[in-house]
């Protein structure tokens, strides 16, 4: 029987080193969640949301698959987009890509991996979609220029939402922010994309076109 001790273990260790900093951390923190932001990233084990910002449990609430996709039917992504808009309130959505996403680069390929193929599939379209910007690039570039382009179309399906689109028009303080992360040397970058409104989000969507 294989019971993954070492990371009960390590759990404690972990819950341990909190506390004794701050004895009420986890009491005050079971009482309520107010994170004040949503985190969409991939689900690459090098990509870990709360870690990357440096922010401790309670902060960043998280939705995380493969490639940070966000399509207009997932209802896993909606709903936790749902949830984080209208109950939570938070202030941002940060979708975040990285470089060297294997969910980007098997896009690019030929080659089946089975079921996620079809996920890829929305990757193939955003490189559809921009296949003027990548057509003369090389392999590696290539690679990284669709992985900000396709935190850019993540950014634009969440913002087309229609959560987000009635948080708009009800006023609601509420910035849709496209970020990447390069797992070379753990430093994120802003793709200056940051949207607050539909009227701005107009504006943008052109650009990348
Ligand atoms: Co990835």
């Amino acid at each position: 029987m294989n019971t993954l001790k070492h990371l009960f273990d390590r759990n404690v260790i972990w819950a341990e080193s909190i506390t004794k900093n701050n004895p009420e951390f986890f009491s005050a923190l079971s009482k309520q969640q107010l994170p004040e932001y949503l985190w969409i990233g991939c689900s690459d084990s090098r990509v870990p949301a709360n870690q990357i910002v440096d922010l401790p449990p309670g902060e960043v609430f998280v939705h995380r698959n493969i490639a940070n996709v966000v399509t207009h039917t997932d209802l896993n992504c909606l709903s936790v987009i749902q949830f984080a808009v209208e109950i939570l309130k938070v202030k941002h959505i940060i979708v975040c890509g990285h470089y060297g996403c294997s969910g980007v680069k098997a896009s690019l390929e030929d080659r089946e991996y089975g079921l996620v193929d079809n996920w890829l599939r929305h990757i193939k379209d955003v490189a559809r979609f921009n296949a003027n910007k990548l057509r003369d690039l090389a392999p590696e570039e290539k690679n990284n220029r669709l992985c900000e382009l396709n935190v850019l179309e993540q950014v634009v399906n969440v913002c087309n939402t229609s959560i987000v689109k009635n948080a708009w028009e009800n006023d609601s303080e509420l910035s849709v922010h496209g970020w990447i992360y390069n797992i070379e040397n753990g430093i994120l970058k802003d793709l200056d994309m940051c949207i607050t409104s539909m009227d701005e989000l107009k504006e943008k969507s052109t650009w990348i076109e």
